[in-house]
């Protein structure tokens, strides 16, 4: 008996979908609906799913349907889904789309959850912020919150204008990491050391530190501290990240990515 439907069978649904059987879900309990023939056929060899190409009255009984298309894909998939809505939790993982503007699309209808997953997702270490609207019942909640603490960790917001700084916080920042990954690569290299032992270093120089702030009770203002000897290299480092502001350029880079998160809002948000 099929329980989720996904809508859109692209990267996250089969991130979703994965995460979900890892969990011991059977895969006859999942749908997913994909105009391209491509994107089925590979879901279908990669989890073993049923696929189709169009809704159909089969995901009446479903408990979940899982909107998993690209936020410009939005407007048309909610108009195709809306004679099929009974009494479904949608769950949106759409960047962007607002839940007014899906629950417009989609006739009024307001059991919607909106999720903003990253893509560590594709290997179960995502994190994601959750709002619900609030005609959605503890039942709804908790369905959408099993469906992304399959892939990794879940917060709620109760103000649904915070899912942009999330969004600019852990959605954009995987890039923000890379970004850094990248200088230290290369900055590894710049001192000649070879380059598969510059990735290495640099890959288990930032997980170690995750994984040790992780662990201890002290901020990481303090772990920094602990580990800047009075003249020894690490300060002469610092004093050079200091001197160029960097903290304050990524607050700024952050700040950017939020007030670019709204503006798409209103754009996808648009009827036409
Ligand atoms: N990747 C991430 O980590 C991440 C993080 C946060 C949020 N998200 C959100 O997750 C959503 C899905 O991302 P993705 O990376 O999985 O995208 P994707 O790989 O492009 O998958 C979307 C799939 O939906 C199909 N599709 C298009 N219109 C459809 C319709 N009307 N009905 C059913 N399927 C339709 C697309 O087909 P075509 O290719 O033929 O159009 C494509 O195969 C996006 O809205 C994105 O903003 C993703």
């Amino acid at each position: 008996m099929i329980s989720i439907v996904f809508i859109g069978g692209g990267n996250m649904a089969r991130a979703l979908i994965g995460g979900l059987k890892a969990q011991g879900r059977a895969a006859q309990e999942f749908l997913a609906i994909d105009p391209s023939a491509e994107a089925r056929a590979r879901l279908g060899l990669d989890t073993g799913v049923r696929t189709g190409e169009t809704l159909d009255q089969s995901i009446g009984a479903a408990q979940v349907v899982v909107m998993a298309v690209k936020p410009q894909q939005m407007r048309v998939a909610a108009a195709a889904l809306r004679p099929f809505l009974r009494e479904q939790l949608v769950l949106t993982i759409a960047a962007g789309i607002r839940t007014p503007d899906l629950a417009r699309w989609l006739g009024g209808y307001r059991r919607i959850v909106r999720a903003m997953p990253n893509t560590p997702a594709l290997v179960n270490a995502g994190i994601s912020g959750l709002f619900a609207d609030a005609a959605v019942d503890a039942a709804g909640r908790n369905a959408a919150q099993a469906i992304l603490e399959a892939v990794g960790e879940v917060l709620w917001f109760d103000d649904e204008g915070l899912l942009d700084a999330v969004t600019a916080v852990s959605g954009s920042g995987p890039a923000y990491v890379f970004y850094f990954l990248e200088a230290l690569d290369r900055a590894a290299c710049e001192l000649e050391l070879p380059p598969a032992a510059a990735r290495r270093l640099a890959y288990a120089t930032f997980s170690g530190a995750v994984r040790l702030a992780q662990a201890s009770p002290l901020d990481p203002a303090t772990l920094r501290a602990q580990v800047t000897s009075k003249g020894g290299t690490t300060e002469r480092a610092l004093a050079t990240l200091e001197a160029a502001d960097v903290a304050t350029q990524l607050v700024r880079a952050v700040a950017a990515a939020a007030a670019r998160g709204r503006e798409m809002g209103e754009e996808f948000g648009k009827d036409h």
